[in-house]
C-alpha cells in the first residue's frame, strides 16, 4: 500500500455526516480499490459540542476551516460548508493555494467563482472535483468531463433540484398546497438552508451553470442564466397540465442556437409518458444530447446524505488513484467566453393560462392579441366563472372571471410576452398571466 491519504472534512451537515458514515463502513473497500487508506486527519464545523451521531475520536478539530485546509496533516480538503463567500470560499483558496487537492459539493461557490478556482488548481497540479455539486447521486460530472469528452454535446437539460421535483409531484399526486409540501421538504432534509434557493430556481441555475461549462467548453457565467422558479405554480395549472397530457417539471436547460448559448430554468410542460416526466419526488435526472454518444438520460437521487456522500466519495477515490484532469474538461486556458442567446428568442410552443373577465368580446380581444403578434393557437378551452375575484366588483366589471388555457403553436418568447402584455394592458384579465414553456423533449 501506498502512504495513507488524508482528509480534512469542512462542513459537518447532512452531507458531511453521511461522508464520515460512508468512511466507516466503506473506508476498507476504498483502501482496496485505490490502494491507499483513507484517513480523516482533521474535521472543521460551526458548532463543536453537537451530537451528530458519528464518531469524532481521534480527529482533529479546527474551528477556522482555512486553517484546516492548509494544516500539512492534510492532503485533501473536502469543502461540505456551502455558500459562493466567506469562509468555505476561503478554506477552497487556502487548500489549492498550499497544493492540497479539492473536492466540494459546492455549486454556488463553483457558479461564481469556478473558473479562477479551477485556474489555480491546475496551476498548483492539483484536483478540484465536484461530483456532488450537481445532481447529487447521479455521476454526471464524470460522465460529462470523461465517458462524453469526445463528444459534441448539443443539449443538456434535467431535472436538478429535488426540492422542486418533491413539491411538484406531491401536488401532483397528492392535490397538496405548496407550502405544506415545502414544510416537508425542509423536514427531509433535502431543501437548502433558505429555501428560496430552491424554489426560486437558484439552486437549479447554479447546477446549470456548472453542467453548462462542462458540456460547451464554456467559462461558468452564472449571470447568463435565465432564472423563472416554481412559485407561481398552481393547482390549477397542476391540472390544466394533466388535461393536456403533460406534467410540470422544474426544468434546467442549456442547449447551442445559432446566436449562442440558451441556459434557462423554468417551470416547464413536458409530455407525461416521456421518461423525464416519470421522475418524481427527490429524484433527479439529467440527459445529454452528444453528437457521437447520442441521447443518454441519467436518472437517481439529487439530494440526501447517502447519495450526497457517495458523489463526495467518488471523488476522494479518483485523488486517491492519482487522477488530476482540468476540472472543466476544457483546460481553463482554452475556455471560450460565454456567449449568451437571448431568452426572447427562444422558439417553442407555450401554455398559457388567463383569468378572464366574463364579458362579450373577452375572447375575441385575447385571441386578437395574440394574432397581432403572429401567435397561432393550437387550442383554446374556457373553464366556468369563477366566484367574484377581489377587487373586479370594485372597478365595476362584473363579479365573474373565467379561467381560460390556451397551448400555442410554436412561436418566439418575444411574440407571446408582447402578446400577453397587450392583453394585460386591454383590462382584460383579473391577474397576471400564466406562461410556461412546452418542452421539446
Ligand atoms: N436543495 C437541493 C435539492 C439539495 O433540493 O436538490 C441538493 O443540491
Amino acid at each position: 500500500m501506498k502512504e495513507p491519504l488524508s482528509l480534512g472534512i469542512a462542513g459537518l451537515g447532512t452531507v458531511g455526516a453521511g461522508l464520515m458514515q460512508l468512511l466507516a463502513e466503506h473506508g476498507r473497500r476504498i483502501g482496496e480499490v485505490t490502494g491507499r487508506e483513507i484517513r480523516v486527519a482533521g474535521v472543521s464545523a460551526r458548532t463543536r459540542g453537537k451530537d451528530r451521531g458519528i464518531a469524532l475520536d481521534g480527529i482533529r478539530w479546527f474551528d477556522d476551516p482555512a486553517a484546516l485546509a492548509a494544516d500539512p496533516s492534510i492532503d485533501v480538503l473536502v469543502e461540505l460548508i456551502g455558500g459562493d463567500e466567506g469562509a468555505p470560499r476561503r478554506a477552497v483558496e487556502a487548500a489549492l493555494a498550499a497544493r492540497k487537492h479539492v473536492v466540494t459539493a459546492n455549486k454556488a461557490l463553483l457558479a461564481k467563482h469556478g473558473v479562477r478556482l479551477a485556474r489555480l488548481a491546475e496551476k498548483q497540479g492539483v484536483a478540484l472535483n465536484f461530483e456532488a455539486a450537481v445532481a447529487g447521486g447521479i455521476p454526471v460530472i464524470k460522465a460529462l468531463r470523461e465517458a462524453l469528452a469526445a463528444n459534441e454535446v448539443r443539449r443538456v437539460y434535467g431535472i436538478l433540484n429535488g426540492t422542486c421535483n418533491y413539491i411538484l409531484s406531491k401536488m401532483q399526486d397528492e392535490g397538496s398546497a405548496f407550502a405544506d409540501v415545502l414544510a416537508e421538504a425542509q423536514a427531509k432534509g433535502y431543501a437548502e438552508a433558505d429555501p428560496t434557493f430552491d424554489i426560486g430556481g437558484f439552486d437549479t441555475a447554479h447546477k446549470l451553470t456548472i453542467l453548462t461549462s462542462l458540456a460547451f467548453g464554456t467559462e461558468v457565467a452564472f449571470d447568463e442564466i435565465h432564472v423563472e422558479g416554481i412559485e407561481s405554480i398552481t393547482s390549477a395549472d397542476i391540472e390544466a397540465a394533466d388535461a393536456l397530457g403533460y406534467r410540470i417539471k422544474l426544468l434546467g436547460v442549456a442547449l447551442r442556437t445559432g446566436s449562442g448559448i440558451e441556459a434557462r430554468v423554468g417551470p416547464a410542460m413536458v409530455p407525461k409518458h416521456s421518461a423525464i416526466a416519470e421522475v418524481s419526488g427527490v429524484t433527479n435526472c439529467v440527459a445529454v444530447d452528444g453528437d457521437f454518444s447520442g441521447n443518454l438520460l441519467l436518472i437517481g437521487p439529487g439530494a440526501g446524505a447517502r447519495p450526497t456522500a457517495s458523489a463526495v466519495a467518488s471523488d476522494i477515490v479518483d485523488v486517491a488513484r492519482g487522477l488530476v484532469l482540468p476540472p472543466f474538461v476544457t483546460p481553463t486556458a482554452k475556455l471560450a467566453p460565454h456567449k449568451r442567446a437571448k431568452i426572447d428568442g427562444h422558439q417553442g410552443a407555450y401554455y398559457v393560462r388567463l383569468s378572464v373577465y366574463d364579458k362579450p368580446g373577452a375572447m375575441a380581444a385575447i385571441a386578437g392579441r395574440m394574432g397581432d403578434r403572429e401567435v397561432s393557437l393550437e387550442s383554446i378551452v374556457q373553464r366556468r366563472p369563477r366566484a367574484a375575484l377581489p377587487g373586479i366588483d370594485a372597478r365595476g366589471t362584473p363579479g365573474s372571471a373565467a379561467t381560460v388555457i390556451l397551448v400555442t403553436h410554436e412561436t418566439t418568447e418575444d411574440a407571446i410576452r408582447q402578446a400577453l402584455a397587450a392583453i394585460e394592458k386591454d383590462g382584460k384579465v383579473a391577474e397576471r398571466p400564466q406562461m410556461i414553456r412546452i418542452e421539446r423533449l
